[in-house]
């Protein structure tokens, strides 16, 4: 099993954006977290940040084919876009959603997940550890 993980906008900003909420390590923390996590499972992972919309649409479509599952903090356009929702329905693989705040007990606006629409599952509130715990379930699955 072959997992793909997305970070969607200002996660490269980790370290410097609010750390009261998201911590004071960094992005390339997150990653070689998120690298050392899936080698301890046994699970190959490729991890990819961006900030543009259209790009995060594009790697899903790629994924199809390419990947067995998506691991995906869309951040802020979790609760915006509707086009991240539909590619991810379109490639119709396993998806699941991470953050590492807990958006629900957060501002109203960040209330709504689009993405859930999408996700077997959602991981939250655990900062870096919502990563493994959605690695986790993938790898336990696929032990079935
Ligand atoms: C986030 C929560 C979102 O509401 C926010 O826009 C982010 C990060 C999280 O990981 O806690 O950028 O997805």
């Amino acid at each position: 099993m072959k997992i793909l993980v997305l970070n969607g906008p200002n996660l490269n900003m980790l370290g410097v954006r609010e750390p009261a909420i998201y911590g004071s390590r960094t992005y390339s923390d997150l990653e070689a977290f998120i690298k050392c996590a899936a080698e301890e499972l046994g699970v190959p992972v490729e991890v990819r940040q961006s900030n543009h919309e259209g790009e995060l649409v594009t790697w899903i479509q790629e994924a199809r084919g390419a990947f067995d599952a998506i691991v995906i903090n869309a951040a802020a356009y979790t609760h915006t876009s509707v086009a991240i929702l539909d590619a991810l329905k379109a490639v119709a693989l396993p998806v699941v959603e991470v953050h590492l705040s807990d958006p629900m007990t957060r501002e109203p606006f960040r209330h709504v997940s689009y993405v859930s629409f999408a996700a077997e599952a959602t991981f939250k509130g655990r900062g870096f550890e919502s990563y493994s715990d959605a690695l986790k379930h993938l790898a336990e699955k696929g032990d079935r």
